[in-house]
């Protein structure tokens, strides 16, 4: 090899293996582990782990806190009376629309992870009536109950469940265990039942998950969507996560409907203003974040924007103290984005703006039909005949408008997590509900039936018949469209 040449050779041997060690991508580096103490086995009390990591569980214990407030539009987080903001007061079309079952009673914003059991306690007794298996995202302990007791666990009384839970611990939320393997505090997913069993039906092998990825499973783990398949006395059996058909990065609203219509024992409860059985979609937050978002794309996971590095003393951590990045002044952006922490801020409030508005139309016109159906069904009472065609199509149609509101209302981030995708799935709500509209007047206006050009949802007659639950949205706020385009409806 003449001189020249080799020179370029090596040159170029260098560049490729400089190109190799640089990390992925734009994400910020690990922080050191300095240490790895042995935590025994099956050990789940987080003091114990936390004498060998201080720090993390310090941050950790923050999730107890108050929550900065005046810092984020629509999670306003806690007030200095520690009140939760109650999502049916944001949103009444909400109260209209779950009526017949704990939703509809009571259903609030998330708070600090902490807080979790304690916020059960406090809830409604309506929404634990499914039984023990209310404690599969809520407590370390699920994963030997499940294990122990079979069938008992998910159908038992909840307060029976939770009092097998060793006094001490019986208020933790999510501690260590759920996130990390004791022997070399890499991260793990602790539900095998839940999310084990959800990729294995898409035929994803845990074992093949980056890191990057994983940052995201040990959240997938209870920030994803469910359902609790009832047996005929409607006692829960069982629970699983409704991914059936689709795939790893593109968990889609079309699949997950399909499942939830694909079986009448996954009709969780009774709609009181239509009267039919539903399905129910919750806090899809890994499923929206994952179908091909921007940020997934770019492989960023929602520990990046959730557990931010922070120093402690000389030392780098994650910060475990997991909330909104707005209220931590958008620093998790930072590490990434050279933008400043106002224009970020002014970004994810101009998506959720947009969400809001297509959120509220889109749950107002599928609320407006379920009273079109509710007139419908009174019509029929009276012995008007319905047109069985119109009748069917609208049905379906209401149906799939329904989930897909509900799919966008139950995720947390309005639309952060995934805005064009958010968009979709609402303006797909949007026209299945008017689709559906129009079928059901005309089927109305065959029988001869008078329908009022715009329908009275009677919100107050759902959000002001919900018992001592009133209290808590005395100081909430409706959420109002921020374009005023719901006005002219
Ligand atoms: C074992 C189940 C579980 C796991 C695992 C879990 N969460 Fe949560 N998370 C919850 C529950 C339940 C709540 C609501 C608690 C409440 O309102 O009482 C919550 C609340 C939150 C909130 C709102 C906090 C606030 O201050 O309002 C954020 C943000 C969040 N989780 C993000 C994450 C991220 C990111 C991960 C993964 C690193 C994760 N969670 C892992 C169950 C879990
Ligand atoms: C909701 C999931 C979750 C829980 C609960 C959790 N961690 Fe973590 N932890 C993480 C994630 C995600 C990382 C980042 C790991 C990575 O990047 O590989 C992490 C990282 C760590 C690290 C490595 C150093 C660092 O700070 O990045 C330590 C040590 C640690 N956690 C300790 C704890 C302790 C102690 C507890 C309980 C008090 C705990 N964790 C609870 C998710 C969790
Ligand atoms: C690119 C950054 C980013 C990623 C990645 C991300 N989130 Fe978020 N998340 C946000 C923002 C921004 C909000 C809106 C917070 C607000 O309005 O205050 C949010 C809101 C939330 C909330 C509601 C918080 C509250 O205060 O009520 C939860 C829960 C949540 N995210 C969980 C997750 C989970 C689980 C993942 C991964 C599946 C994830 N996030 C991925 C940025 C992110
Ligand atoms: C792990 C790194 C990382 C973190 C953390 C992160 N981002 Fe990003 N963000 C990216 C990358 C990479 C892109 C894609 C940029 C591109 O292709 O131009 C992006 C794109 C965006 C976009 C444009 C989205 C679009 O649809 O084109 C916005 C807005 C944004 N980020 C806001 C935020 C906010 C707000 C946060 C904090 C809550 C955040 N990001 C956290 C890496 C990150």
């Amino acid at each position: 090899m003449a001189k020249k040449k080799r020179t370029l050779f090596i040159v170029g041997v260098a560049l490729a293996l400089a190109y190799l060690i640089i990390p992925y991508g734009c994400a910020p580096s690990k922080p050191e582990m300095v240490k790895t103490v042995q935590i025994p086995d099956g050990e789940i009390d987080p003091e114990l782990w936390g004498k060998a990591y201080p720090e993390e569980f310090e941050t950790w214990k923050k999730t107890n806190d108050p929550e900065p407030a005046g810092k984020s539009k629509y999670k306003r987080g806690m007030d200095a009376d520690h009140l939760t903001y109650d999502k049916l007061a944001e949103y009444p079309y909400m109260a209209v629309l779950f009526n017949g079952w704990g939703f509809g009673v009571e259903y609030n914003e998330p708070r600090g992870h902490s807080k979790m059991i304690r916020d059960q306690l406090e809830i409604d007794a309506s929404r634990l009536k499914a039984g023990g298996v209310c404690l599969s995202c809520k407590t370390p302990y699920s994963v030997q109950l499940q294990k122990q007791l079979g069938e008992d666990y998910y159908s038992k009384p909840y307060k029976e469940i939770l009092a097998m839970i060793p006094e001490k611990n019986r208020e933790l939320g999510v501690a260590c265990i759920d996130c990390h393997d004791n022997k070399d505090m890499g991260l793990k997913i602790s539900r095998g039942y839940t999310l084990g069993a959800a990729l294995d039906a898409m035929k994803v092998d845990q074992k093949n998950l980056t890191r990057q990825e994983k940052r995201s499973a040990v959240c997938a783990q209870c920030h994803v969507t469910y359902n609790i398949p009832k047996n005929k006395e409607m006692k829960s059996v069982g629970l699983f996560f409704p991914w059936q058909g689709s795939k790893w990065g593109a968990i889609t609203i079309e699949n997950i409907i399909k499942v939830i219509r694909s079986d009448d024992s996954y009709r969780e409860w009774k709609q009181n203003v239509t009267g039919f059985k539903m399905g129910f979609i919750r806090h899809p937050e890994f499923e929206l974040f994952s179908n091909n978002s921007v940020h997934w794309k770019a492989g960023a996971s929602c520990a990046d924007c959730h557990m931010p590095y922070t120093k402690v003393g000389v030392k780098k951590i994650s910060d475990h103290r997991v909330m909104s990045p707005l209220k931590n002044d958008m620093k998790a952006c930072m590490q990434c984005h050279t933008e400043t922490a106002a224009w970020l801020k002014e970004q994810v409030t101009a998506i959720q703006d947009r969400t809001v508005s297509l959120q509220i139309r889109a749950g107002n016109a599928t609320a407006g039909l379920a009273k079109l159906f509710e007139t419908t069904h009174k019509a029929q009472a009276e012995g008007k005949v319905i047109d069985k065609a119109l009748y069917d199509k609208a049905r379906d149609y209401y149906e799939e408008a329904f989930y897909r509101s509900l799919f966008i209302g139950a995720e947390n981030s309005i639309g952060f997590h995934n805005p064009t995708e958010a968009m979709r799935v609402l303006g797909d709500s949007l026209a299945f509900a008017s689709k559906a509209e129009g079928y059901l007047r005309q089927a109305l206006a065959k029988a001869g039936v008078d329908v009022p050009l715009k329908i009275d949802l009677e919100i107050a007659k759902y959000l002001d018949n919900r018992g001592d639950k009133k209290i808590k949205w005395d100081k909430a706020v409706e959420f109002k469209d921020p374009f005023g385009v719901q006005d002219h409806f």
